[in-house]
C-alpha cells in the first residue's frame, strides 16, 4: 500500500452547477508562430490547407472539442485596426507588431480568415475589441460588419469583400490588460471607457453580443470591485442590456520571477513543486474575484471569465524573446490538470476559460516545427482531450472526509492529490492528478447513489516530469489505458503513479 490514501465521498445523484464547455476555450494572438505558421500557413503552402488554414491543426484542436477561440490578442488586440485586414491580401497595409518581437504583420490572417478558422473549428469566436488605441466607432463599426444583416455601410463592404451573410459572434472583450499594455488605466479610467465602448456594441437582428470587460491583473480585486460597482450603479442588473455581461482577469504560472522564470524542460523537482504551487493559486484568485462579484451581484448574472491562463517560462534557446516560444511537459500537462479542477469546483461563476496560447505559444497544445513543417501534440493537449468529456456536464461535489495529502515544497504547502467530477447523459468521469515526484497515492471513492457499469480508465504520465513530445519522439507522453482501478464495496480504488494525470469513466447504472 503506497503512503498516500485519500477517501473521497462523490454523490452520483447530486448534480451541482454545469461546468460551461467555454471553460475549456483557446487563445490566438498574432504573436511569433501562432497564427503565421501556426494557425495559418497562406494558400500557396504545400501544407494542406484551405483558404491557408493548416488543416492538420484544424483536426488536432476538433478532437478536442475546442469551444472557443479567442483572437486577435492579448496586447495585440489593443493596436489592432481590423479594417487593415479586410479586402484583397496584397493591398492590406503592413503594420508593426510592437508588442511581439517588432516584425513586420502583413494582414494577411484577418476577420473574414479567422471567422472561416472559427467555421472550420466548428469553434465560437471571441473577438478582443481594440479600446487601448482604437475608437467607440471602429469597434462598433467591426460589430455591425460581422453581425448585421440587411442594408448598411458595413453591411455592403462585407458583401464587397464576399461575404454576403452575417456571421453569429456572441463574445466580445472591451480591450485587453486595460492596466498594463491596453493603456496603463485606473481602474476607474478603465471602467468609463468600457461603459463607453460596451454601449456602442450593439446586438444586430437576433445576434446577442456577451460584453467581456478587460479585468484584473491576478489578485487586483479593487479592479473588479470597480468595474461591480460601475455595474450596480448603472441599474445594469435590472436592464435586459449592459455594458457588459462578464469580467475577465488573468493569471499565468511561473516557477520563478519575471526576469528568470526558468526553463520549460531543464529544471529540477524543486522547481517543479514550486511552479505546481503557483499554479495552485489559481483557487485562491478565482474565489477572491467571486466574492466581490458575490456583493453586487449575488444573484451571479455576471460571468467571471479567465481569459488568459498557462505556464509562462523562459523562451527555448535560440528563439526570439519576443515569439514566447517553450516546450511543455508531463509538468504543463499537470498545472493543466490542477486548473480545470478548480474550474469544475467554481463552475457557478467562472463560465469561460482561455488557455494561453494554442499553438507555438507559451503553454501550447500544438508546437510545430518550422523546418520539417511537423506537428506536435502537447502533454497539455491531452489533458484537454482526455478531459472534454467534463464539457457542458454537470459538477459533482468531492467530499473528502479526511482531507488530501500534503507536502512542503519550499516555504510553501502543496496538495498533492487534486480530482473533480462531472455527470452528462448518464456518463460520468473522474479526473485525478498525483503531483507528488515520487511517492504513488490511492483515491478510495465511495460512490452513493449509483453504481458505475463499463469503467474506464487512461492515464497520462511518464518515467521523468521534464519529459516532452518532440517531431522524433511525438507520444513520449501519450495516454494509455490505466489497469490501476479496482471495484471496492463502496464504489472504486484509483491508483495514482508518482506525477500522474488520470482518467476514470463509468456508465451510471
Ligand atoms: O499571452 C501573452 C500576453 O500575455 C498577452 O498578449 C497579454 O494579454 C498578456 O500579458
Amino acid at each position: 500500500m503506497s503512503e498516500n490514501v485519500v477517501p473521497a465521498v462523490i454523490n452520483l445523484d447530486v448534480p451541482g452547477p454545469v461546468i460551461n464547455r467555454h471553460l475549456y476555450g483557446h487563445f490566438a494572438e498574432h504573436l511569433g508562430r501562432c497564427v503565421y505558421g501556426g494557425f495559418y500557413v497562406g494558400e500557396d503552402s504545400e501544407i494542406p490547407n484551405e483558404g491557408g488554414i493548416r488543416l492538420d491543426v484544424v483536426a488536432a484542436l476538433r478532437a478536442l472539442d475546442i469551444p472557443n477561440l479567442r483572437w486577435p490578442g492579448g496586447c495585440f488586440a489593443d493596436e489592432y485596426h481590423w479594417t487593415d485586414g479586410i479586402g484583397p491580401r496584397q493591398g492590406r497595409p503592413v503594420m508593426v507588431n510592437t508588442h511581439w518581437g517588432n516584425v513586420e504583420e502583413n494582414n494577411h490572417f484577418g476577420t473574414h480568415e479567422f471567422m472561416l478558422l472559427c467555421e472550420l473549428l466548428g469553434a465560437e469566436p471571441y473577438i478582443s475589441g481594440n479600446v487601448g488605441s482604437g475608437t467607440v466607432k471602429e469597434m462598433s463599426d467591426w460589430v455591425e460588419y460581422l453581425t448585421r444583416d440587411g442594408d448598411s455601410p458595413m453591411v455592403r463592404l462585407r458583401k464587397a469583400n464576399g461575404r454576403d451573410e452575417p456571421w453569429r459572434v456572441r463574445f466580445w472583450g472591451l480591450g485587453n490588460e486595460a492596466w498594463g499594455c491596453g493603456g496603463n488605466m485606473s481602474a476607474q479610467q478603465y471602467a468609463a471607457e468600457a461603459r463607453r465602448f460596451g454601449t456602442y456594441c450593439r446586438d444586430h437582428g437576433d445576434n446577442k453580443l456577451y460584453r467581456i470587460a478587460a479585468g484584473a491583473n491576478g489578485a487586483d480585486y479593487a479592479w473588479t470591485e470597480t468595474l461591480m460597482r460601475q455595474y450596480g450603479e448603472l441599474g445594469c442588473a435590472y436592464r435586459p442590456s449592459s455594458f457588459m455581461q462578464a469580467l475577465s482577469f488573468h493569471f499565468y504560472t511561473l516557477s520563478g520571477p519575471w526576469r528568470a522564470k526558468g526553463s520549460a524542460t531543464a529544471f529540477d523537482t524543486d522547481d517543479y513543486y514550486r511552479t505546481l504551487v503557483q499554479a495552485a493559486r489559481v483557487d485562491e484568485l478565482i474565489t477572491g474575484h467571486s466574492n466581490v462579484m458575490d456583493c453586487y451581484d449575488p444573484g451571479k448574472s455576471v460571468g467571471l471569465v479567465l481569459d488568459e491562463w498557462g505556464t509562462w517560462y523562459d523562451v527555448e534557446p535560440g528563439t526570439n524573446p519576443g515569439f514566447l516560444y517553450q516546450q511543455n511537459t508531463l509538468r504543463d500537462a499537470l498545472v493543466a490538470g490542477v486548473h480545470f479542477d478548480v474550474f469544475h469546483r467554481h463552475a457557478d461563476r467562472l463560465i469561460m476559460a482561455n488557455i494561453a496560447q494554442t499553438v507555438n505559444v507559451l503553454q501550447a497544445m500544438i508546437l510545430t516545427d518550422p523546418e520539417s513543417k511537423a506537428l506536435v501534440l502537447t502533454p497539455t493537449y491531452h489533458v484537454f482531450e482526455m478531459n472534454k468529456g467534463h464539457q457542458d456536464a454537470a459538477s459533482l461535489r468531492v467530499d473528502l472526509p479526511a482531507g488530501l495529502p500534503e507536502r512542503a515544497a519550499g516555504d510553501a504547502t502543496l496538495t498533492t492529490v487534486s480530482l473533480s467530477a462531472s455527470r452528462k447523459d448518464g456518463q460520468v468521469l473522474v479526473s485525478l492528478s498525483n503531483l507528488d515526484a515520487e511517492q504513488p497515492a490511492d483515491v478510495e471513492l465511495d460512490l452513493r447513489g449509483g453504481t458505475l457499469t463499463g469503467v474506464q480508465a487512461r492515464i497520462l504520465t511518464a518515467g521523468a516530469l521534464q519529459t516532452h513530445n518532440t517531431p522524433d519522439t511525438p507520444g513520449a507522453v501519450a495516454p494509455r489505458a490505466h489497469d490501476g482501478v479496482t471495484a471496492t464495496a463502496k464504489g472504486l480504488r484509483v491508483r495514482l503513479p508518482a506525477h500522474s494525470f488520470v482518467t476514470v469513466a463509468g456508465r451510471l447504472a
